[in-house]
């Protein structure tokens, strides 16, 4: 039984709208802090740093997280009940670009601007890949007999399992030291490595 987010409904579509809203607003404080300036002349300026890396290190972890339950157990279900095999490999192709990204983003640090560059896109592609699954697979997946509950419950118990084992306690804490150093491996391969056990 998921008890770590009593608060959010169990519902499977419910619980990636969240996810989708979650690191929606990640992307957006990054870009108001990166667009705010981006002389280290500014005052301020290290503690503005430190919350873009925060965000990022974040942002990636999140989004992995998001895109592996998504895959594992709510894309499966979906290809049954959409039977629209050319937007769901379109969807498969959107993950893969994001998780590319995500592994350049992953190898850099947010004092060289090209990488703060590969975040914003990072983040209009993840919303594109968003509001696409929200338009043209959610409705159709809740106007079905799924039971989305009991996939939502899946979907939980599966991420709660994932972040004990990475050390992160909810989707809005810190992610440790000793899992972000581990960074010759990508946030896909880290989180599948867990998942296989
Ligand atoms: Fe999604």
């Amino acid at each position: 039984m998921a008890t770590r987010h009593p608060a959010l409904s169990h519902d499977a579509v419910t619980l990636l709208m969240d996810d989708h809203s979650r690191v929606k607003r990640l992307f957006d404080e990054f870009r108001k802090i990166h667009l705010a300036g981006t002389s280290s002349a500014l005052p301020g300026m290290a503690d503005m740093l430190a919350r873009k890396r925060d965000i990022v290190e974040k942002t990636c972890v999140e989004l992995t997280l998001h895109m592996y339950v998504e895959e594992v157990i709510f894309h499966p279900e979906a290809r049954k009940i959409l039977n629209d095999e050319a937007l769901m490999n379109e969807i498969e192709v959107q993950h893969t670009a994001l998780r590319d990204l995500i592994d350049q983003i992953d190898e850099g640090d947010v004092d060289d601007p090209m990488i703060c560059a590969m975040f914003m896109v990072l983040g209009q592609y993840a919303d594109h890949n968003a509001k696409e699954e929200e338009r043209e697979m959610f409705p159709i997946v809740r106007a079905s007999s799924l039971d989305l509950d009991a996939l939502g419950e899946r979907m939980m118990t599966r991420r709660e399992w994932l972040e004990r084992e990475i050390g992160i306690d909810g989707p809005e804490s810190q992610v440790p030291a000793a899992v972000m150093a581990n960074a010759q491996r990508s946030w896909w391969d880290r989180i599948a490595d867990f998942a296989r056990g």
